[in-house]
């Protein structure tokens, strides 16, 4: 049985280079051909064993919480049809899976949207999810496979993947020294680094493993980059410790924060279930 119970999704932003789809509805709601990200997110979550759900949401994201509920209107409508099956999924991780909510009302940042969501998750080792970085593996999931890893080292862990130099300023980077395949023990990290101070390749994606004293660390952290409490340079205090690993993951990441890499990801992922 995994330590890891509870997965924290931040879906407070605005997903504002979306406009006008995420005007009235969240950007998490975006389908992915027919399904929308945030379900892929938990699917994730579900496959690495985890059955608890906790969304740090804001203004303007109920439909999230609609669309782990059941509709009882719906429901009657489509019964004896078809349909039905389309949402088989959906009720299998109603039926499987509890969900706390609580809200972050202004946004200063990711590092603050986790410090808030610590009132949902407790003195207990927890996995974070960014619905906009989908991903896709062959068997394990992304986050399973860091389970996975967490139960040999207890440690934090972030999923990473080399990007072109010149994107660094849009993640953040990491610098460490790789002591098993894929599995770095991270010394430095920078959030959105000028490709000429970058001090690798090597950037977070959107998956983490994080051990509880995070909270009292963040408590403690003053904002950073662009004057938001930043979970990397809280996970830098952790690393300075030699407590935070960096997991170059099986499988592909989409970026789908930005138009180009949603559209990839939809050719991509329409092109399996046709095949
Ligand atoms: C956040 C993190 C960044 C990370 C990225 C992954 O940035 O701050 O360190 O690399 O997620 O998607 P955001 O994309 O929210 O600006």
């Amino acid at each position: 049985m995994s330590l890891i119970k509870k997965c924290l999704f931040p879906v407070a932003g605005y997903g504002t280079r979306f406009l006008p789809a995420t005007k009235a509805m969240p950007k998490e709601m975006l389908p992915i051909v027919t399904k929308p990200l945030i379900q892929y997110a938990v699917e994730e979550a579900m496959a690495a064993g985890i059955t608890g759900m906790a969304f740090v949401t804001g203004r303007g994201k109920r439909a999230l919480e609609d669309h782990f509920d059941i509709s009882y209107e719906l429901k009657h409508q489509i019964a004896g049809s078809d349909k039905e099956k389309l949402l088989a999924e959906t009720r299998n991780i109603i039926e499987n899976c509890t969900f706390s909510y609580t809200r972050q009302v202004e946004m200063k940042g990711l590092g603050h949207a986790i410090e808030v969501g610590g009132n949902l998750i407790g003195d207990e080792p927890f996995a974070v999810i960014l619905a906009d970085d989908y991903c896709v593996a062959e068997d394990d999931s992304v986050l399973s496979q860091m389970v996975k890893l967490f139960d040999k080292y207890q440690c934090s862990i972030v999923a990473i993947e080399a990007v072109p130099q010149d994107e660094t300023d849009r993640y953040g980077i990491i610098e460490g020294e790789e002591e098993a395949e894929g599995v770095f023990r991270i010394s430095n990290m920078v959030e959105k680094p000028a490709a000429e101070d970058a001090p690798s390749n090597l950037a977070i994606v959107g998956r983490y493993i994080l051990t509880p004293d995070i909270f009292e660390i963040l408590h403690n952290t003053p904002p950073g980059k662009n004057g938001e409490l930043q979970i990397t340079d809280t996970l830098l205090t952790q690393a300075q410790q030699g407590q935070v690993i960096g997991y170059k993951f099986h499988g592909r990441r989409f970026d789908c924060g930005s138009v180009d890499g949603y559209i990839e990801a939809i050719n991509y992922t329409y092109a399996q279930q046709r095949d």
